[in-house]
C-alpha cells in the first residue's frame, strides 16, 4: 500500500506537482511521493563490478544526504523511471536550495558538496528555495546505452518546472574524464565534436537537453581518508607520496605517506538548464 510522506516545507505550497510522466512504450517516470516500495527498489539498484569510483563511499557530504534522507525529505524531487513491469530502471535525484541568501552563489567552486550542505541548511531553516540542483542520474546497468539518461534528465527539468522553479543546475561528472585523469578539466570540457557537441557523452546528454556549461566547480566532491582506508577502497598499495591514479577517478588522488592521508578533490562541470 502506498503511504503519503511528509512534504518539505520550503516547497510545500508550490503546485502543480508531477506524479508521473509517460515516456515511451510501457515506461513512465514517477516521483517518490507516497511510494516507499519503489524507493526501496530504486535504492538497491546495483553498481556493476569493476565500474570504479568505489572510494566515493568515503565522501562525507554524500553521507549527509543519503538516499533515505533525500527520499524522506524531498520525495517530489526524487524521480524513478519505471519499466514495463513497474520495476525501477533509472533514478534521478535533485534538491532545492536558496541561491540568493547572503554568502551564497549559483555556481560555487565547491560544487556538489556545497549545494548539498546548503540544501540541508535550507531544509532545517525552512528557507524559501529558488533553484533545483541535480545530484545524480543513474541508469540500471542492464538498461544502459539505450538513451534512458536523457529521458530522466528531461523529466528532471520538467519536474523542476512543475514545482515552480525556473532553473535546474547540475554539477556534472563527465563520464569519460576518468580515462584522462591528468588532463585539466578546463581543457577537457572544451573538446567538441564536428557537430559542435561535447566529446564527453554525459556532457553531450546535457547539451542536447538544452544545458549550457557555465563554469568549472574545482572542488566539487572531496574524499579524504587514511592510507589504510584508501587501500581498502581501491585495493592499491598507497605507499608513495604524490599523485596516484585510482579507478573511476576524474583526477589523481594526492598522497602524503608522512601524514598517512590521501585526498581526492574532484572537479565537476557546472551546467545550467533554464526551464
Ligand atoms: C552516465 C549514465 C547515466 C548514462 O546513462 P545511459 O542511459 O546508459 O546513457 P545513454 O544511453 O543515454 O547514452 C548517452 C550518451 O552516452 C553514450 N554512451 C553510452 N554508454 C557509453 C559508454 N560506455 N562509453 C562511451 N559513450 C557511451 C551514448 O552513445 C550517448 O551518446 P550519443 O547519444 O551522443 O551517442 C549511466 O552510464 C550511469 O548510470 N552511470 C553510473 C552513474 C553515473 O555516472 N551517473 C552520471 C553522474 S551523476
Amino acid at each position: 500500500m502506498e503511504t503519503a510522506l511528509p512534504i518539505a516545507h520550503a516547497w510545500a505550497g508550490r503546485r502543480p506537482r508531477l506524479h508521473h510522466q509517460e515516456c515511451g512504450v510501457g515506461m513512465q517516470v514517477v516521483t517518490l511521493l507516497g511510494r516507499p516500495e519503489t524507493a526501496l527498489q530504486a535504492l538497491r539498484m546495483p553498481v556493476p563490478q569493476g565500474e570504479g569510483g568505489t572510494f566515493m563511499q568515503g565522501h562525507m557530504v554524500a553521507k549527509l544526504l543519503s538516499f533515505k534522507r533525500l527520499y524522506e525529505r524531498w520525495p517530489q524531487f526524487m524521480l524513478v523511471l519505471l519499466g514495463e513491469n513497474g520495476e525501477p530502471i533509472a533514478r534521478g535525484l535533485s534538491v532545492p536550495f536558496a541561491s540568493q541568501l547572503p554568502g551564497r552563489e549559483l555556481y560555487p567552486s565547491h560544487g556538489w558538496g556545497k549545494v548539498a550542505v546548503w540544501a540541508a541548511e535550507d531544509a532545517l531553516d525552512d528557507a524559501r528555495t529558488d533553484t533545483v540542483c541535480a545530484l545524480e542520474i543513474m541508469v540500471h546497468p542492464e538498461h544502459r546505452g539505450k538513451g534512458l539518461s536523457g529521458m530522466v534528465l528531461q523529466a528532471m527539468r520538467e519536474n523542476a518546472k512543475q514545482l515552480g522553479y525556473s532553473r535546474l543546475i547540475a554539477p556534472v561528472r563527465p563520464s569519460i574524464k576518468s580515462d584522462e585523469p591528468s588532463t585539466p578539466m578546463e581543457e577537457f570540457v572544451n573538446r567538441v565534436r564536428s557537430d559542435g557537441l561535447p566529446v564527453d557523452p554525459w556532457l553531450r546528454v546535457h547539451a542536447r537537453a538544452g544545458g549550457k556549461i557555465t563554469g568549472i566547480a574545482e572542488c566539487s566532491q572531496t574524499v579524504q581518508g587514511s592510507l589504510e582506508q584508501w587501500r581498502h577502497w581501491t585495493g592499491l598499495p598507497f605507499h608513495e607520496d604524490g599523485e596516484t591514479v585510482v579507478p573511476g577517478g576524474l583526477v589523481p588522488v594526492l598522497v602524503s605517506v608522512r601524514q598517512d592521508i590521501a585526498t581526492y578533490t574532484e572537479p565537476n562541470v557546472w551546467v545550467l538548464h533554464s526551464i
